[in-house]
């Protein structure tokens, strides 16, 4: 079943994203893509609306992006939002002056009833980030809300059902900001509500069981959440077909590999095999410390021992990747970013012999995929799990890597994640794991002098792992967690609390 689409042309404004996740949580189905799709390709995409972003250009920059103004006329809803909304004006005959001052933050906007304005309060308070702004409207065209500084903040042609507002309805800043987005996708657009993850599972189940037939299926699964949820939905649409590989480097956290055998291999009754290579990988990472080296000692191997069991599994049709909607956004190719998807598994492709990929969740954000495990009834800490390297703990361990140190790290991990889902953070820091110094410091236990390692417990707040800020765990969580690890983890007799953001530091330390 085809649903409905919202086609979002990204003129390369910093909340595009959130415009297409918000349309998406109000149930409607969007795409975002480059703004220089031509005419023909958009009546071809055929949308119920469209909404232009904003971006950082003026309407007057010679090389600011343009649109064919035929799409005003194809009958087609449009909203455009800040640079969205000036390029409408500007294109359809109203003057957007170029203003010698910004407006940026916080305004208090008054609004006028209309189709977009409907339910909200007289006045409230918006997020504005603009230089330019629009002085005169286009013909057709009422003022559908004003501020202060801003003559036009929102507008209208209710005939032609063209909008644009000069303020970012998306951000959380702005008061009902997603009423004025619902308004725009069911009062102006007609739209249905059919984009829910339950109808996405039963559909992506019957599509995934009409492409694949009775061919054979290869997953590479390291039980992350992307790769978790890819599996479950080929294996719910094609069950023994699909084989799962799931390679144990011995750099997991406690527990983790048993965990997925037991959610995976027990419980969904997969077909999965566990390629129990933690020595091999021990031994080729012997007398290694440089980071680098690491990393591409534990790449290199994991190749070799995917390679080594999908040997035995023979030549498959398909190949399984979790490659979610962010990873096709940013590849820049829109619906065909083939290359970026091949680098997700590390370049296992070029050792697998198979026909073509499958990537089950390259329409949906993060959130998405978080709630179509829920709906495949995949544990808590499955679906929520929070990110973890491919190289595992080696890159948590400063200096060479031994099983002595996997162990103090396992266990003080541990308690640490124990400690923060007692005290309910663990849905509000983005990373939380301990890290082993490389530094041992004199204490005193007992009655004893010891020399152990110093641990440090690293926990940050993000939204993208681009940027990060240390969490602050309140002092007693930490009190807690020190005592603990101090106490019940063999070899650690000093905690350290990490401070710093990113930039300038990284999330992992390595
Ligand atoms: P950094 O340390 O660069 O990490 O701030 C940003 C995010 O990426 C994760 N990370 C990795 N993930 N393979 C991965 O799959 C890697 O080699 C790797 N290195 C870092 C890190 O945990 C954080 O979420």
């Amino acid at each position: 079943m085809q649903h409905q689409r919202v086609l979002i042309l990204d003129f390369g404004g910093q909340y595009n994203q959130l415009i297409a996740r918000r349309v998406r949580e109000l149930n409607v189905f969007c795409d975002l893509l480059p703004s220089d799709m031509s005419i023909e390709k958009i009546k071809e995409y055929n949308p119920i609306g469209i909404i232009f972003t904003g971006g950082p250009n003026s309407v007057y920059d010679e090389n600011s992006p343009k649109i064919d103004k035929e799409i005003f006329s194809l009958g087609i809803p449009v909203l455009g939002i800040c640079y969205g909304c000036q390029l409408m004006a500007h294109m359809l005959g109203g003057t957007v002056e170029k203003a010698s001052t910004s407006e940026y933050g916080k305004a208090e906007v008054e609004y006028v009833s209309s189709h977009i304005t409907k339910d909200m309060p007289k006045t409230a308070v918006c997020w504005m980030s603009h230089t330019d702004r629009i002085t005169v409207l286009p013909e057709g065209f009422k003022m559908l809300a004003h501020s202060a500084h801003c003559p036009y903040a929102a507008f209208g042609d209710e005939e032609k059902k063209l909008y644009g507002v000069q303020f970012h309805p998306e951000v959380n800043h702005t008061f009902m900001g997603t009423t004025i987005l619902k308004n725009f996708l069911y009062s102006v657009c007609g739209a249905a509500g059919d984009w829910t993850m339950s109808n996405f599972v039963a559909n992506k189940i019957k599509e995934l069981k009409e492409k694949i037939g009775d061919k054979k299926v290869l997953c590479a699964m390291s039980g992350g959440v992307d790769s978790a949820v890819a599996a479950t939905l080929v294996h719910k649409a094609v069950g023994d077909q699909l084989v799962c590989v799931f390679v144990d480097h011995g750099l997991l956290r406690k527990y983790e590999a048993d965990e997925v055998m037991k959610v995976f291999a027990e419980g969904l009754g997969m077909n999965l095999i566990k390629a129990d290579d933690g020595a091999i990988f021990l031994e080729k990472l012997k007398g290694v410390s440089d980071p680098e080296k690491k990393r591409k000692i534990i790449g290199e191997q994991f190749i070799r021992s995917f390679e080594k069991q999908s040997k035995a599994i023979g030549k498959v049709d398909f190949l399984v990747q979790g490659t979610i909607y962010p990873d096709v956004i940013e590849s820049g190719k829109g619906k065909s970013a083939v290359i970026k998807s091949h680098h997700n598994v590390g370049g296992l492709p070029s050792v697998v012999d198979f026909k073509e990929i499958v990537e089950p969740l390259r329409d949906l954000f993060k959130d998405e995929v978080r709630k179509v495990g829920f709906e495949l009834g995949l544990p808590k800490n499955v679906v929520m799990r929070q990110p973890f390297p491919g190289p595992g703990l080696a890159i948590r361990i400063m200096g060479e890597v031994t099983e002595e140190k996997l162990e103090t790290l396992r266990d003080s991990d541990y308690i640490l994640r124990e400690e923060i889902a007692k005290a309910g953070l663990d849905d509000k820091i983005w990373q939380y794991f301990t890290v082993i110094t490389n530094s041992k410091t004199v204490g005193v236990q007992g009655d004893f002098r010891t020399y152990e390692n110093v641990i440090a417990i690293r926990a940050v707040t993000s939204l993208d792992a681009m940027t990060a800020d240390w969490a602050r765990i309140p002092y007693d969580v930490l009190e807690t967690i020190s005592t603990r690890i101090v106490n019940e983890v063999k070899h650690a007799n000093r905690i350290v609390y990490d401070i710093t953001s990113k930039p300038p530091s990284t999330i992992e330390w390595e």
